[in-house]
């Protein structure tokens, strides 16, 4: 029977599924690197099926059965890519099916940023709401205002259809490729980052985590942006140098911020974002609805089971392994 290690977010079904056809272990809370049972299912693991496991040249070289790597997620910065080449291990990811999810709980920040609705949740629940509320407590519009997203991919697309539609607000853009397609359907404008950042009322990074992205968002880019702005990220913890988000508000260098992401995940409870009004901080769940998430589970166990029967995954991150490993057949 082939030996699967779920890691972290498999949904109980799909879990059950698996455990009905293969050996699969649950892990949750371990330290992947020191875990002896962990390690010892990774011994002669044939697949691994989870989230945000750190795929490195350690680990790998504690795998020496295994054949593919299944994310439950889009992102794949998990995954040393190069090593997963050397020694011809597929790896998948799940685009698609969450980019709606994940453009709703984006533009759901993005809303409740301007409109500061967690914070003024609070005022109401502690009774602070003694008589008709003031200036001190208004919000920002949305609607009509500018967005800038940084990182024009599906996801990005999905944000900037309900900006347009829905809330009427000019789109302006920056992508490693121009969309003229996404430019004529959104009314967006394409922009180097600079421009975008000092012309946004709303800056929106949904841009993956790479090593060209890594810590794009700093202390210059906060300087860049309007001191009215309001920024978003949907992306990554690591795409932003957060000490600098943290002294741009702090500084008012913008004026609040929406994250879902953090440099460490889970964050510290000391991390300053947490203690500002002006921040809403979100656990890293932009696709995480209960429909998404099962879906998610359910393509990356697709995937997996493709990879160990010997059909071509789908959703194939690096196409070149499948190449290597079919070549001359
Ligand atoms: C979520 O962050 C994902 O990468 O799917």
């Amino acid at each position: 029977m082939k030996k699967i290690i779920a890691y972290e977010r498999v949904e109980k079904p799909v879990l059950e599924y698996l455990q009905q056809k293969y050996d699969v272990q649950f892990f949750k809370n371990i330290d992947p690197k020191t875990d002896p049972e962990f390690l010892e299912q990774l011994n002669e693991a044939d697949g691994i099926i989870g989230l945000d496991l750190p795929v490195d040249n350690e680990l790998l070289e504690k795998a020496p059965n295994l054949k593919i790597v299944s994310n439950v997620s889009v992102g794949y910065n998990n995954l040393d890519l190069e090593q997963l080449a050397t020694r011809n291990i597929m790896a998948t990811n799940t685009p698609g099916i969450l980019t709606d999810t994940v453009a709703d709980t984006i533009f759901g920040i993005l809303i409740a940023t301007a409109r500061r609705i967690p914070e003024l949740d609070h005022f109401v629940k502690n009774g602070e709401w003694q008589q008709s509320i003031e200036s001190e407590h208004f919000g920002t519009d949305v609607h009509h205002k500018t967005l800038g997203i940084i990182g024009m991919g599906r996801i990005g697309q999905a944000i900037a259809q309900r900006a347009h539609f829905g809330f009427d607000m000019d789109i302006v853009y920056h992508s490693r490729t121009r969309k003229t397609d996404v430019e004529e359907t959104y009314s967006a404008t394409y922009a180097s980052l600079d421009e975008l950042l000092s012309t946004s009322d709303f800056v929106c990074l949904i841009t993956p985590l790479t090593p060209e992205t890594e810590g794009m968002i700093g202390k210059r880019e906060f300087e860049l942006m309007k001191k009215s702005a309001i920024f978003v990220n949907g992306s990554r913890g690591k795409t932003v140098v957060e000490q600098d988000l943290i002294d741009a508000l702090t500084n008012g260098e913008i004026a609040a911020a929406g994250v879902d992401v953090f440099e460490k995940e889970p964050t510290d409870p000391d991390n300053p974002l947490l203690k500002m009004k002006n921040t809403v901080t979100l656990p890293h769940v932009g696709s995480s609805t209960h429909e998404t998430e099962l879906k998610m589970s359910e393509l990356a166990a697709t995937n997996l089971e493709k990879g160990l029967n010997g059909e071509k995954p789908t959703n194939l991150i690096d196409p070149e392994v499948w190449a290597q490993l079919h070549k001359g057949s």
